[in-house]
């Protein structure tokens, strides 16, 4: 299985090279942020809880996250590979995540990081508020926050993954197609091992 994370903070690009990656290498992808809002939207037990943190940029407990994320996993038993789009979120994530791929037989692969400046995240995500309709996207004190919340619980995941060699640094910034090609060459060369 090729099994990807593809990391980085808010406002890096995750969804849009996710979408892409997806289409060119045929995997799953399972976006626990998209997974909130849908349950938002429903108006399930988990969408109000998970709605509480989400609208203070703050995480939602890892507990609450690691099992939505294994039930999702359990839903696609015939995947060739998953991209994992904003999770791992916190060191207990990312060692929940190898427990999970271990129960499966498989293992992450590879971590695409995209680096991309604060002062261009901001931009960014303010900029997408206009347009997505997604309330922590609007506010520039939650954006700070979300952005803080990412330098101060979620960067250190990238180590957990750089001790294993798998961590991989992306330029993040420049046209969509550019910063695409940079991660689909790094999963290319990948490719042949995880076959
Ligand atoms: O990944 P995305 O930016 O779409 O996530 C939106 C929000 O969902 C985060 O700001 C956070 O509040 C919550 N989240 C979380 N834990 C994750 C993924 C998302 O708490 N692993
Ligand atoms: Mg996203």
């Amino acid at each position: 299985m090729l099994n990807l994370v593809l990391f980085g903070p808010p406002g890096a690009g995750k969804g849009t090279q996710s979408a892409k990656l997806v289409d060119t290498f045929n995997l799953v992808h399972l976006s626990t942020g998209d997974i909130f809002r849908y349950n938002i939207k429903h108006e399930t037990e988990l969408g109000k809880l998970a709605k509480s943190y989400i609208d203070k940029g703050e995480l939602v407990p890892d507990e609450v996250t690691i099992n939505m994320l294994k039930d999702e996993l359990n839903k696609y038993p015939n995947a060739k590979g998953f991209i994992f789009d904003g999770f791992p979120r916190t060191v207990p994530q990312a060692q929940a995540l190898d427990t999970l791929l271990a129960e499966k037989k498989t293992h992450i692969c590879l971590m695409l990081s995209l680096d991309v400046p604060e002062d261009e995240l901001t931009r960014r995500l303010l900029e997408r508020g206009k347009v997505s309709g997604r309330s922590d996207d609007t506010d520039e004190s939650i954006i700070r926050n979300r952005i803080r919340v990412y330098n101060e619980q979620t960067a250190v995941a990238a180590e957990f993954y750089d001790k294993q060699n798998k961590y991989k640094k992306i330029m993040g910034v420049g046209a969509i197609e550019d910063i695409f090609k940079r991660l689909a060459d790094e999963v290319n060369k990948f490719l042949p091992a995880s076959l």
